[in-house]
């Protein structure tokens, strides 16, 4: 075979070799050790316990019965029951021994995220119920006169 031929070829054996020792020293050593289970082994077993490590943010809202049981009854009978709690009011972890850690946000903005009408083709068929943002009341917070814990009465 010609030199240009060969000389490619001989980088790129080298390469593949050096790939190879480095491995030795780069993949830990926990790399594919637990069988078959996962595809061709591809997986480092030490990484089960650190997922099962892993902290929880949230914490559903059958923890906040026990002190707010009337907003959780409220919301449970509402419109907005398939709204979670920590939803609107972010991942309660550690709430209530740090009181502050759930800032209450009362803006517009909160409500929009999920009812703003979208300027997409069949939005309007959207099982969620959307308003125009700057038709509805503009001047007003939402909470208002809709309360978010039953959203359906909307004179407060
Ligand atoms: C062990 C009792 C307890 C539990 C459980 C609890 N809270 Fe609270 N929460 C409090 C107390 C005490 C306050 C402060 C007084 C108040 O506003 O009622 C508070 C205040 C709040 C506030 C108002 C915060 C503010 O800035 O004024 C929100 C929102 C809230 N809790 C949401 C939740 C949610 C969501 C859960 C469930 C994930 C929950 N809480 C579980 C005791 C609790
Ligand atoms: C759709 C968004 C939304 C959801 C869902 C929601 N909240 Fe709220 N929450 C608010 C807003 C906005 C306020 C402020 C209301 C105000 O100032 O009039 C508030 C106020 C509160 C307060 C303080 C005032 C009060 O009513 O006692 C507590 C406590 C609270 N929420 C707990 C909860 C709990 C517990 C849940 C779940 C069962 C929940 N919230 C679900 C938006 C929400
Ligand atoms: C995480 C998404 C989400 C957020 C945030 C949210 N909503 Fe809703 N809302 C829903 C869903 C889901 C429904 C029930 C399905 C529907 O009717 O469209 C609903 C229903 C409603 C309804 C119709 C009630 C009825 O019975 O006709 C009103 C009004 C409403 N929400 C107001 C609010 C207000 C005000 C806020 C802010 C405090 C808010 N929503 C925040 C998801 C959300
Ligand atoms: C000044 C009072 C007022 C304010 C502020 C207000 N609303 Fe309403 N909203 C109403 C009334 C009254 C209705 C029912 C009659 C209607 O549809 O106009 C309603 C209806 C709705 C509906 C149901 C629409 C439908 O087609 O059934 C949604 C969703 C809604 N509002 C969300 C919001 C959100 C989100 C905000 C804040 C961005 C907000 N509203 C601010 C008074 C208000």
């Amino acid at each position: 075979m010609k030199w240009h031929v060969l000389r490619p070829l001989w980088v790129a054996i080298g390469l593949i070799g050096a790939i190879l020792v480095a491995r030795v020293f780069l993949v830990p050593d926990d790399f594919g050790v637990h069988g078959r289970n996962f595809t061709y082994g591809y997986h480092r077993l030490g990484n089960i316990q650190e997922w099962k490590d892993f902290p929880v943010k949230y914490q559903g809202r059958e923890a906040c019965i026990e002190c707010h049981d009337e907003n959780v009854e409220a919301l449970n009978s509402s419109t907005h029951t398939a709204v979670e709690c920590e939803n609107c009011h972010g991942p309660a972890i550690g709430h209530p021994d740090d009181v502050e850690l759930l800032a209450i946000d009362t803006t517009r903005d909160l409500c929009l995220r999920c009812h703003a009408f979208l300027e997409y083709p069949n939005s309007d068929r959207a099982e969620l119920i959307s308003i125009v943002d700057r038709r509805h009341r503009r001047r007003k917070e939402c909470i208002a006169c809709h309360d978010p814990h039953d959203p359906t009465e909307s004179t407060r």
